[in-house]
């Protein structure tokens, strides 16, 4: 992820240009990409929703003077309430919600919370919120064999799911695995490609995170508090999650365009799919 841009930056501000958009949720805030820009429109008010307590801290010292004057309200919480927040800060009905799916370029070099498989000597938490109740080596340890395959095949799809699992349940037996070093060994075991890796990795943070099923509820609680013509723009960078949108658009039968950019060099940005979806009817 570059550290500065989040990805199809400019087509994201450019659906949420036009100046009748007044009430607009970042529901995943994270260091802020959007905000200077959203903010620079004198008519948008912005609600900035984030579950990590530390992307809100840091976005409350740089906007402070915008926090004071009501442009923007910061709420710490779980998009999967977010209907329950858009209505506490009067944001009711909304006139677009922003999902940018993921974790950020902060939280996965500088947090060392052992998201990223580069970084041997963290420790396998990945929470985003340290309250939350376990880690990713608790799962790895604690996870019956059923539920770890469940994790690698449901989150990420990992071709390698058997082979992987049996592998971990054979290192656990002897030695807890708590490093990113320790999973490491593992997945070595099964192959040695990149992608490998990332999927793994991924499929944990899923986990942790509850991500998936925070998606969904997200997505139905943004629709319920969307004004009529307004706009969900969801940003996703995997097929399963991808797939949840997909879902959703059908199931609710709202109407919707794709946008990627085919251009990019990096393999995130490639991936990424920015789905913008209307509420066309009120249900
Ligand atoms: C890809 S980053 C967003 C980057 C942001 N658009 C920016 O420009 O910096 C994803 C963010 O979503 C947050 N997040 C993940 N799951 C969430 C949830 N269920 N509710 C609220 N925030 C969530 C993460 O903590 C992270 O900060």
């Amino acid at each position: 992820m570059n550290k500065h841009t989040p990805v199809l930056y400019n087509q994201v501000i450019d659906e949420l240009s036009d100046t009748n958009l007044t009430k607009i949720i970042d529901a995943t805030a994270g260091q802020g990409g959007y905000l200077k820009t959203l903010l620079a429109d004198k008519s948008k008010k912005i609600l900035a929703i984030d579950i990590d307590p530390l992307q809100i801290k840091r976005l409350k010292e740089i906007y402070k003077e915008e926090h004071k004057s009501g442009r923007i309200i910061f709420q710490q919480g779980n998009f999967a309430n977010l209907d329950k927040f858009a209505k506490k800060h009067n944001f009711y009905p909304a006139s677009a919600v922003i999902f940018d799916l993921g974790l950020s370029w902060d939280q996965m070099i500088s947090y060392h919370k052992g998201f990223s498989y580069k970084q041997e000597q963290d420790d396998l938490d990945m929470r985003f919120n340290s309250r939350f109740k376990y880690t990713a080596a608790d799962l790895l340890n604690n996870l019956t064999e059923d539920q770890l395959l469940d994790v690698f095949m449901s989150f990420s799809e990992e071709p390698k799911s058997f082979d992987l699992v049996k592998e971990i349940i054979r290192v656990r037996a002897k030695k807890t695995i708590k490093k990113v070093a320790d999973l490491n060994k593992v997945i070595a075991k099964i192959s040695k490609k990149d992608s490998t890796y990332r999927r793994i990795y991924q499929a944990l943070r899923i986990a942790v995170n509850n991500e998936f099923v925070n998606l969904k509820k997200g997505l139905d609680s943004a629709l319920k508090i969307l004004d009529l013509n307004g706009k969900i723009l969801c940003l996703t960078f995997n097929p399963t999650e991808d797939r949840i949108v997909k879902r959703f658009i059908k199931n609710n039968n709202l109407a919707s365009k794709t946008i990627k950019n085919k251009s990019a060099e990096a393999n995130f940005e490639k991936i990424a799919t920015l789905r913008v979806i209307v509420k066309t009817n009120d249900k």
